[in-house]
């Protein structure tokens, strides 16, 4: 069987690295790729393969797949999915995972993620959806000042203000809306209340009709440790994090899950991928922040670390509908995942670092070193983003993980190398 994998982060070699343990696939692509993608080996020994075409290039990657006709591509990032690769594929005959455009406005409207919670019962905060700024201010000052700020559409995850006053929340309305700081995607906006809790990730993959939920995960989203700093994609998570138990967990999903789905329904949404609920614990119970139409990156590098499935096997089930018939089985093991940035991230960064180290990280048991923003360069490893790798170890205690994550992460080495300390600390230190 042969594959194509669209993206070219963390997350797309963690699915890489787990589509290639199948004993399926017998050639593996990926567009465009890293550093790390093509370095790993499909079960019949054959090297993955980079194709330098962007994940959005959609008439190129049509063409690949006309020539190369892959069995089944996978999609990684947002983008593609909100420009609608997956209908194109399938209008052409090719079998892709991931939610066709309608699906994907999930990730690529706030604002029809919003109202679409709000027609059916999904816990979220006290909100309102405005193109209008006068309106949008005068919402602000009815939630006091203490608010979320959101362009509408995809902003690279940065199209969030959250402010605590009226004249801040006034401002952050003027910044997206009338300066369109995020462009386009700030002609409308969606305002939340702020809200208070821990925030943990939730994954399901779903097949249209079924959805089968993954265990807990917690990202860091800022940059610098103890929560500050500007907002990034994503410094590194673990998994799973404890803050629900089991029956918790399942009831949280059962929550935001079973009306999502009659939604879907209702509404004639074929959701076929992975749904990604950013969800706050609050003291009024769990709601939902916003949706993500993808693996999150870098939850995705600590899931696929615990999943026991066959990764083929279950995005195929996704993709038919046949989900109904499978459960997913996850180690007992916990994940770490501490990600290392170029300095300035996620500001402005040099590129074109070299990186040292990795053999001796990625020779420790228990340990893989997921490459983000690397390339290979006359032989030499360098840095091309801002978060560079994902180093990522699992342990039978999240302790052992987190201590071997930053163990092997010790080992490596690039100039100006950033990364937080406290990863999965707030796990194994509970607020008091
Ligand atoms: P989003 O892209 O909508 O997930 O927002 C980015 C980040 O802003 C989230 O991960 C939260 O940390 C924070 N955030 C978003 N909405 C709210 C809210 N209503 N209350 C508090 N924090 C929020
Ligand atoms: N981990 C954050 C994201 O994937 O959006």
């Amino acid at each position: 069987m042969k594959l194509l994998v669209l993206g070219s982060g963390g997350r797309e070699h963690a699915l890489v690295w787990k589509l290639a343990q199948s004993p399926h696939p017998t050639r593996l692509w990926v567009a465009p790729g890293n550093g790390g993608t093509a370095q790993e080996r499909l079960a019949n020994g054959r090297l993955v393969e980079n194709v330098p075409i962007k994940a959005e290039d959609l008439p190129q990657l049509l063409a690949f797949a006309q020539e190369h006709r892959p069995d089944l591509t996978v999609v990684g990032p947002d983008n593609p999915l909100a420009l609608g690769v997956v209908d194109l594929f399938q209008e052409n005959g090719f079998k892709i995972w991931g939610p066709n455009r309608r699906a994907a406005q999930f990730e690529a409207s706030k604002a029809f993620s919003q109202d679409f919670m709000l027609r059916h019962g999904i816990p979220t905060a006290r909100s309102g959806t405005f193109s209008d700024p006068a309106a949008a201010r005068r919402f602000c000052e009815e939630l006091g000042g203490r608010c979320a700020v959101k362009a509408d559409g995809l902003a690279l995850g940065k199209g969030v203000l959250l402010t605590t006053s009226v004249a801040e929340a006034h401002r952050a309305v003027d910044e997206i809306m009338v300066d369109r700081a995020f462009g386009a995607a700030g002609s409308q906006a969606v305002i939340q209340e702020l809200l208070e809790g821990m925030e943990i990730s939730l994954h399901a993959l779903c097949d249209g009709k079924t959805a089968r939920l993954f265990p807990t995960a917690q990202d860091h989203k800022r940059a610098l440790d103890g929560d500050q700093g500007l907002n990034t994609g994503g410094m590194g998570t673990y998994s799973p994090a404890p803050f629900l138990s089991e029956a918790e967990l399942a009831s949280v999903g059962r929550q935001i899950l079973e009306p999502w789905l009659a939604g879907c329904a209702a509404e004639g949404i074929d959701f076929r991928g992975l749904l990604y609920p950013g969800v706050m614990l609050t003291a009024a119970g769990p709601k939902v922040l916003e949706f993500n139409a993808r693996f999150g990156d870098p939850e995705t590098q600590v899931y696929l670390t615990r999943l026991e499935n066959d990764l083929v096997e279950l995005l195929m089930a996704s993709v038919e509908g046949t989900l109904n018939r499978t459960e997913l089985r996850w180690s007992s093991d916990a994940s770490v995942c501490v990600v290392a940035a170029s300095g300035g991230y996620p500001g402005d960064y040099r590129k074109g670092v070299a990186i040292q180290g990795l053999e001796a990280a990625a020779a420790r048991p228990g340990v893989k070193v997921f490459h983000a923003g690397t390339a290979l360069k006359d032989g030499t490893l360098v840095t091309t983003g801002g978060r560079v790798l994902g180093v990522t170890a699992w342990a039978p205690t999240l302790q052992r993980a987190r201590d071997e994550a930053y163990a092997a992460l010790g080992l490596v080495h690039f100039e100006g190398m950033q990364f937080r300390r406290d990863i999965a600390a707030k796990a194994l230190t509970p607020a008091s």
